[in-house]
């Protein structure tokens, strides 16, 4: 289907800030696509508008119990000036499961990816041209509905919003670096039954207050174990962990309570591809924690849309800091990231078919 959105452009364009000084999240387009939904009629009426606040009513019904959805995907400009997209389709999938889980209506994948193809390309001129920047994309739906009643809405709004960044890890733009990650024991991210495979403003609230207590530790980010046994490892801060451990690279089956990444399906693909060893299945802490004790744990990375690829090169459990690779950014993670970026901004030929949509 040929989805056409009407355009309103902005009369005060912003200034473009310094491509060098993004940061992550702190600046936003002259645009956002915003959609309607009302029971009876569907989704409707979707629309390019100028960048501006929303008007809601204090008791609508997502400020009350986060009944929400979102993704997140990114832009990069190709050296020859156009516009790549990666794996659209995955996002537009994932937000389908998503919604499911929070009893949000569906929005077909077609029409998903036109929306951001569209919103992309009204704004194209803000995709930044610096080494390590993109322009983040931000769909989300969210509801106005007036109901202090706990049940799904009827109504909601479907909005996509652009921002300019840098790497979500300060520097990791510049040059890859070890991030320290804390090993949370007490709080959870997500237990199975929940809506820890769905991307949903909840599921990083309740984590807010480990990465705070990791912070005090001098930790990045926290690597989270699973509810019922606090014993297996399951991801890292907002993004999906791996662990290369002897030859073999392992990272958490999709139990129900892991986020079921686009850059982590793309990191298992990548390395099936250069014959990698992968499993994926429940791995134990103490596998890990043994495995940087002798030496045997080569190499752990996150990866995530923000984070692409982020080397891990301290664990820290009950006190005690297990280094990885003594700190030092792996050849593996290096090659995931160079590999993923370069695909992504078109300085490399795409290893994989259909992966990389230009526009
Ligand atoms: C992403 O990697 O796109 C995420 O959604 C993480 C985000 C919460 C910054």
């Amino acid at each position: 289907m040929d989805y056409k959105f009407p355009v309103t452009r902005t009369t005060t364009p912003k200034a473009k800030p310094d491509p060098t000084k993004l940061g992550f999240g702190k600046y936003y387009t002259d645009h956002m696509f915003i959609m309607d939904y009302d029971e009876g009629e569907g989704w409707h009426d979707g629309r390019i508008v100028p960048y501006g606040p929303l008007s809601l009513d204090p008791a609508a019904v997502t400020l009350h119990y986060a009944q929400m959805s979102f993704e997140g995907m990114k832009a990069y400009l190709t050296p020859e000036g156009k516009v790549n997209l990666f794996r659209p389709d995955m996002n537009a999938k994932r937000l389908r499961n998503s919604n499911k889980r929070l009893c949000i209506p569906e929005i077909d994948e077609d029409l998903f990816v036109a929306a951001v193809k569209a919103i992309v390309d009204a704004d194209r001129d803000w995709v930044p041209n610096v080494q390590g920047t993109s322009l983040y994309i931000r769909p989300f739906i969210i509801s106005p509905e007036v109901s202090m009643a706990v049940h799904p809405a009827t109504k909601y709004w479907f909005i996509i919003i652009l921002s300019p960044v840098a790497a979500y890890y300060e520097g990791n733009d510049k040059e890859l670096h070890g991030s320290k990650i804390w090993v949370e024991e007490g709080y959870i991210r997500a237990a199975v039954g929940g809506t820890g495979f769905a991307k949903c403003g909840g599921n990083y609230s309740c984590g807010m207050i480990a990465s705070t207590e990791a912070q005090k530790q001098g930790c990045e980010e926290v690597l989270w174990l699973d509810a019922k046994e606090h014993k297996y490892v399951e991801e890292v801060g907002t993004s999906n962990a791996f662990f290369m451990i002897g030859d073999t690279v392992y990272t958490s089956s999709l139990t129900g309570s892991i986020l079921p990444g686009v850059t982590r399906d793309s990191t298992i693909q990548l390395l099936k591809k250069w014959g990698y060893k992968v499993e994926e299945r429940r791995i134990l802490l103490s596998e890990v924690l043994d495995a940087a004790a002798d030496g045997s744990l080569k190499e752990a990375w996150a990866t995530g849309t923000a984070c692409v690829i982020s080397p891990i090169g301290l664990l820290k459990f009950r006190g005690t800091d297990y280094p990885i690779n003594n700190g030092v950014v792996g050849d593996l993670s290096q090659k995931l990231y160079d590999t993923l970026y370069g695909m992504q901004t078109g300085i490399i030929e795409p290893e994989m078919e259909g992966w990389v949509v230009t526009m």
